[in-house]
């Protein structure tokens, strides 16, 4: 580790904390991050302990606990698993917007929509999946885009599911609400065609309509851990998630999203993500962070 924690630069100082100030130890922030790696596949660098001590505060206030020490015994114990989930939330990143990376929805609407718009047509099934959708932005941006070219989506086997680990991002996504800041970025017309205001709700929030509602199932789900559903999809949304894991925990999963891909599907990653490891074969690059499987012979 490059960055101390608090405590041993605060010891080497001299400084001591007033009474009842809470101090994350360096062992402590290791033992927070190993456990974290575990169930998320996040690495944690040494530079974000502090995060790591302002986000928990919260959390051991709550539990009135004065030690980190102790808060990492409640999340190990058998009985801790709720807890557990508290400090996922908490240290999770879940910044999203709606239309984020604009050219992966103008990809998706004229190279790749016109296609699996005829396969619904046809009767054929249609997945898409948004494997780490935070609050909800990035699937419904699907859904508006899909419901621009096909207003009739919701009559064929047409869904997409959208996922993520944070359960309280899913449950805000579910519900669909966004303040108008939220919306400040949409053009005009699509802020009108699919949102309506909120019911009882005096600070202007605003509801998205059910006809995209309808078209998204979310679900918690923890991308290092096995998913039920076995595929195929069409397209994959896995945008800004894995520069948080470390390169196994990446390689690995870019394998198994190849592995749930129909053949010629398309994969939109980050802006600052590659496709790495055994799935770079399978999966060849087709413009900005944007990846088709591929078909036929493999070089
Ligand atoms: C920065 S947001 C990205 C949201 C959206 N994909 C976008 O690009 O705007 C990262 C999301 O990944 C989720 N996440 C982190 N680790 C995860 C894991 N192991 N399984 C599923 N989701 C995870 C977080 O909860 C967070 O909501």
């Amino acid at each position: 580790m490059s960055a101390p924690a608090p405590q041993s630069a605060a010891r080497r100082s001299g400084y001591r904390p007033p009474a009842g100030e809470l101090v994350l130890t360096q062992s402590d922030f290791e033992r927070i991050s190993k456990i974290l790696h575990a169930e998320t596949g996040i690495a944690l660098p040494a530079s974000k302990s502090q995060l790591v001590s302002s986000r928990l505060a919260k959390r051991l206030r709550a539990l009135g606990l004065t030690k980190f020490q102790d808060y990492c015994h409640v999340i190990t114990a058998p009985s801790g698993a709720a807890e557990l989930g508290h400090m996922i939330a908490a240290l999770t990143t879940n910044v999203t917007r709606f239309y984020r990376e604009m050219h992966h929805f103008d990809d998706l609407k004229t190279n790749v929509l016109p296609k699996l718009i005829e396969d619904a047509k046809a009767r054929k099934r249609v997945r898409i999946w948004s494997a780490a959708c935070s609050s909800g932005e990035e699937p419904y941006s699907i859904a508006f885009t899909l419901l621009s070219q096909m207003p009739d989506a919701a009559s064929y086997d047409v869904k997409i599911l959208a996922t993520d680990i944070d359960p309280v991002v899913v449950e805000r996504a579910k519900a669909g609400i966004y303040s108008p800041a939220d919306l400040e970025d949409l053009p005009e017309g699509i802020s009108r065609r699919f949102f309506s205001p909120a019911p009882g709700n005096a600070a202007g929030a605003l509801v998205v309509n059910e006809d995209a509602k309808r078209l998204v199932t979310f679900k918690q789900l923890n991308l290092i851990r096995p998913w039920p559903m076995s595929g195929p999809f069409q397209v994959v949304f896995c945008r800004n998630v894995v520069i948080y894991f470390d390169e196994p925990t990446k390689q690995e999963l870019w394998t198994r999203i190849e592995q749930i891909l129909s053949p010629d599907a398309s994969l939109y990653i980050g802006h600052s993500e590659r496709v790495s490891g055994a799935a770079e074969r399978y999966l060849a690059p087709d413009g900005v962070t944007t990846y088709r499987k591929r078909t036929g012979a493999y070089p």
